[in-house]
């Protein structure tokens, strides 16, 4: 009896002798996710089902850490930046400042471009998409899927926006976008581009007087305490992208570069969902919280902006025929 405890307590620490280094093995690859927004917006979700689809299918074999609210940068240009210095391995964020990287990016930004959701991923997870993904690759970055911020909408301190004129004058908060800030300069407004980081105490302060982001921003990023008036202006779609930086994917195994490739689809469809929900859904909460919504005529707005896509447009260079055929595929 005696015996048989004794050879039974020496198999037991002989059995976690040999399983300890397992049990507390390092991943092969530990990985920083960065994104700029606060963890109650839809990114975060997307960024978080990404690091356990991932963290599961490789068997722990890679960690990825998500550091929400520009914990990686003080936006999302120098969040990008960080993918090719290696200071962030994922991004998951919009196409906002990307232009500035590739200029094929802009595509996206111009004014009103995109009718509905059935319109943009008509686009966006067709031919025109996986090219504008593709770009990455020669800027040190792999795109890996296609997620969403959501259509773009103005907020001001200032009035209540009924039309057109009535933005004239306003100084406006753009992403470090020129198509962006052509077209607000179009419309009479004062565009300054900022990071991020800095907007809500810009805003607080009074150094500009409204910002424009979709509904899921404007309410989890709680605007609403610096602002009055929302206008649904819709002018722009958001993209945004789960990028992994071009080393770090080069250095996976073939078996974890496909499961980081469905893990981001996966990720982004679901993203996609929970950012639809909040555009519906914050609407009321945003009025509850103080702000006055208001739906101008688009139309005005829309002939305005007219003249961005001549201005712009041979920015596009070989690809500046893809603008008349995403206009198509909304007819
Ligand atoms: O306005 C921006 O910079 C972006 O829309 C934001 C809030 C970082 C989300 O992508």
């Amino acid at each position: 009896m005696k015996y048989c405890s004794r050879s039974v307590v020496l198999l037991v620490a002989v059995m976690l002798l040999v399983c300890a280094p397992i049990a507390g093995a390092a991943p092969r690859f530990s990985l920083k996710l960065g994104h700029a927004v606060p963890e109650e917006n839809a990114y975060h979700y997307g960024a978080v089902k990404f690091k356990e689809l991932v963290e599961a299918k490789t068997g722990g074999e890679v960690q990825i850490d998500v550091f929400p609210n520009n914990q990686l940068g003080t936006g999302e240009r120098d969040l990008i930046e960080g993918l090719q210095l290696g200071t962030v391995d994922v991004y998951v964020g919009s196409t906002g400042p990307m232009g500035g990287f590739e200029k094929r990016f802009l595509l996206f930004d111009f004014p009103f471009l995109f009718k509905d959701k059935k319109h943009v991923y008509s686009v966006l997870d067709g031919e025109i998409g996986r090219h504008i993904l593709s770009l990455l690759d020669a800027k040190g970055m792999r795109g890996l899927a296609w997620m969403e911020n959501g259509f773009r909408n103005l907020t001001n301190v200032k009035r209540s926006v009924g039309g057109v004129g009535d933005v004239k004058g306003l100084k406006i908060r753009t992403m470090e976008n020129k198509v962006h800030m052509a077209m607000w300069r179009t419309l009479g407004v004062d565009p300054t581009p900022m990071a991020w980081s800095e907007v809500f105490t810009a805003l607080q302060q009074g150094t500009i007087d409204g910002q424009e982001n979709p509904i899921p921003v404007i309410y989890t990023s709680k605007l609403y305490e610096v602002q009055k008036h929302l206008t649904l202006t819709r002018h722009v779609f958001s993209p945004a992208m789960i990028v992994v930086a071009k080393a770090v994917f080069d250095s996976l195994p073939g078996e974890y570069q496909k499961i980081f490739a469905e893990a981001a689809q996966e990720a982004a469809l679901y993203e996609r969902g929970v950012c639809d929900k909040m555009e519906n859904d914050f609407i009321d909460l945003l009025k509850r919280n103080g702000m006055e919504v208001t739906t101008p005529d688009l139309a005005p707005f829309q002939d305005a902006c007219r003249s961005v896509y001549e201005e712009f447009k041979g920015e596009l260079g070989e690809d500046a025929g893809l603008l008349d055929q995403i206009v198509a595929a909304g007819k």
